[in-house]
């Protein structure tokens, strides 16, 4: 199986990670070689052939500067929106243990063809795996520059083969309240369980991420393991974390964030600094690690860095009317 990576080709990863990460990744695959392979293999495989030569699908960092701009492990692991587990940032890395992620079943139907199941070992070692560096840009205006490894969700819809009147995809989380304190706690807002949505060309652009792990591990539990959605063009609320439930629809599906404050957070929620939230500008953002003393304040990029990509799914749109 052909293996691609994202990133420049003429860069070995021991390079653009930092040795501390790099070396856990090493662990990580000697880890997954032995007999727990079932979930692991492909990630063995695949990680080993991040060190090989690359065929890319298309470039979208042509001069790599992502490569110096990632932000590390530590920031990414700790600083967290997972509201099953919490409010606060800090909530999703002390609580989420308690997330059982194995086995762990993902139904995909509504309008497919072939609607059916996947488990993580069908997740695991049935798709080939990428690492790809890519910005992420909450709406809450802080960012970070993250190394997924995942596949492209087309590659996964494709299996289920979408049926003509498909026109979006909807996604969920799953709805555990025993492992989930979030979910009971009385100041909790949402109604469980968390759901997103995406236009079906949306969801089958080679950017989309499923994303099964992050700087060469699998995903920590706070990051929504053992499997979220990544779609780097739009608010990080898109993208959303732990699914067990993906179903094609005719109708633009009801989203977690949209539903609970329409005026705030639209179904598109695609990265524009051009459209403020109603309590925030959206012009700059904070990179990650950030603090009083270093904000590390940034001009936020139209479409997040990738409108050359996607810009086309918007052709004739006012992003205004649909933020
Ligand atoms: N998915 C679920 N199920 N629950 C959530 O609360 N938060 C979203 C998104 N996916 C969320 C979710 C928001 S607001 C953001 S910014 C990102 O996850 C944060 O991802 P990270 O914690 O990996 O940075």
């Amino acid at each position: 199986m052909t293996k691609r990576i994202y990133t420049d080709p003429s860069i070995a990863s021991s390079e653009i990670t930092p040795e501390s990460v790099f070396l856990n990744r090493r662990a990580f695959i000697r880890a997954s070689s032995g007999t727990a392979a079932t979930a692991l293999g492909l990630s063995t495989a695949a990680l080993a052939s991040a060190a090989e030569p690359v065929e890319l699908s298309y470039q979208t960092d042509p001069d790599g500067s992502l490569r110096g701009e990632q932000t590390p492990y530590d920031a990414v692991t700790s600083y967290n929106n997972f509201y099953e587990f919490g409010t606060d940032k800090s909530d999703p890395a002390r609580h989420a243990h308690s997330m059982a992620t194995d086995p762990w079943t993902i139904r995909v139907g509504g309008l497919v063809d072939q609607p059916g199941e996947l488990h993580l070992e069908d997740v695991m070692s049935g798709f080939d795996l990428e690492e790809r560096i890519y910005r992420f840009r909450c709406v809450e205006a802080w960012s970070m520059v993250v190394p997924w490894i995942g596949f492209p969700l087309a590659t996964l819809l494709k299996r289920f083969a979408p049926s003509a009147e498909g026109r979006f995809v909807e996604f969920k989380t799953l709805y555990r309240p025993g492992e989930m304190r979030g979910t009971r706690s009385f100041t909790s807002v949402i109604d469980w369980p968390y759901r997103e949505g995406l236009r079906l060309d949306e969801a089958m652009h080679p950017l989309t991420l499923m994303a099964v792990g992050l700087y060469g591990k699998t995903l920590p539990n706070q990051n929504g393991a053992p499997l979220r959605l990544v779609v780097p063009w739009k608010y990080g609320f898109k993208s959303i974390k732990s699914i067990v439930e993906i179903n094609v629809t005719a109708e633009q599906p009801e989203t977690s964030w949209q539903t609970l404050q329409p005026s705030e957070y639209g179904f598109y929620a695609n990265v524009n600094p051009e459209v403020d939230h109603p309590r925030w500008s959206q012009r700059f953002e904070r990179k990650l690690p950030s603090s009083i003393f270093k904000p590390n304040r940034a001009p936020t990029l139209p479409f997040n860095g990738y409108r050359e990509q996607v810009a086309g799914l918007y052709e004739g749109m006012d992003l205004r009317q649909f933020y």
